[in-house]
């Protein structure tokens, strides 16, 4: 029997036709944007990796130890739970630490990674599949904005969304999310969020402006995405990478900003977008939670919480209110 297999639901033609459709949508309109999901081709998932290990990104070491400390209460806290389903799951590199906790709980685990990145899940697959020899894995490469319709259902879930990824979402889809995922759940099955918190804003912008530049890499090689996909014609070294913090809303803002005015085609859309010098395309909200209200949205979407672990850089994970928190909901 074969443990392991990967479905493409999504094959590049389709996400190409999404682009155009998102394209028309965002790149055309008075204040451009255009969706993270298309950060994330081979460079850009290499390039995420990369930012995973910066000093001033802090919520992928703060997630391990939260993670490292606390996987088996958050497993034992959903009783029943044998089959682990991560949306974004990118490398699934912190995942063998719930794997870990959960194989000392049955022996009856699954894992069923989705990804819009088939290079990211192809390598977190083969990792696994080496490492877990008798692991059933179902990978699946799609869009979780129709997060459980036709996954692999293959025990008492628990649907994680790992590394802040929560927050890349808009408060209106982050909401019509969550319904869906609790829609698909049944009665005592999981999600297990894991959630940057709102903290000092020279901190935040340093996290999403390094020294190093990678993140500005990171940022512009969108632009290498959307030449690719929509046969278009930008030069990424003609955008400044922008980062900042909207208080209002509680979110760092990723930008690219034109260093000068320009005309780019669009291929594929048969259309020109024009560019004033400073005009900006907004890729990326990440946004910072605070408990009560994050609590509250997990309630009207059916979940009650069940667990909420914290760990700040300096502190471990004793006192204080947190730098970064990893929260358990169970479908109610
Ligand atoms: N969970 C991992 C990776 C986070 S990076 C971690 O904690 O390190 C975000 C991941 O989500 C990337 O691998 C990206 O390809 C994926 N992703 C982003 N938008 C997506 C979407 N709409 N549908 C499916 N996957 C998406
Ligand atoms: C994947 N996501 C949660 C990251 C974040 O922090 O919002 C993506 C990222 N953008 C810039 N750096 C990292």
């Amino acid at each position: 029997m074969t443990l392991t297999r990967i479905d493409i639901d999504l094959p590049e033609h389709q996400l190409r036709e999404t682009l155009v459709a998102d394209a028309a949508r965002g790149l055309l309109a008075a204040a451009k944007t255009c969706p993270p999901k298309y950060f994330y081709d081979q460079r850009g998932s290499e390039l995420f990796e990369q930012i995973c290990g910066l000093p001033e990104y802090y919520p992928t070491r703060i997630e391990r130890r939260i993670l490292t400390r606390w996987a088996d209460e958050i497993v034992a806290a959903v009783p029943a739970f044998t089959s682990l389903v991560e949306l974004g799951s990118g490398s699934s590199s912190k995942t063998p630490l719930l794997l870990d906790a959960l194989y000392r709980q049955t022996p009856a685990v699954s894992y069923v990674p989705v990804d819009v990145s088939l290079h990211a899940l192809v390598g977190a697959v083969g990792a696994l599949r080496d490492a877990y020899r008798t692991l059933p894995i179902h990978g699946v490469v799609r869009d979780f904005e129709d997060p459980l319709h036709g996954l692999p259902d293959l025990g008492h879930r628990v649907v994680a969304l790992l590394g802040g990824t929560i927050g890349n979402l808009d408060p209106r889809t982050r909401a019509g999310f969550l319904a869906d995922v609790a829609a698909g759940l049944s009665t005592g099955e999981g999600l297990l969020l894991g959630v940057d918190l709102v903290k000092e804003p020279r901190r935040l912008v340093r996290a999403y402006d390094d020294a190093a530049g990678t993140t500005r890499l990171f940022n512009q090689n969108m632009l290498n995405v959307l030449n690719r996909l929509l046969d278009a014609d930008f030069e990424p070294d003609r955008f400044d990478h922008v980062a900042v913090w909207n208080e209002e809303q509680s979110w760092i803002e990723m930008r690219l900003r034109a260093r000068e005015a320009m005309k780019i085609r669009l291929g594929s859309l048969d259309a020109l977008v024009g560019f004033e010098e400073g005009e900006e395309i907004r890729t990326e909200i990440s946004t910072k939670f605070r408990r009560e209200s994050l609590e509250r949205e997990l309630e009207a979407a059916g979940f009650g919480t069940r667990g909420w672990w914290v760990a700040s850089e300096d502190e471990g994970c004793a006192g204080s209110a947190g730098d970064y928190a990893v929260v358990l909901g169970v479908r109610s």
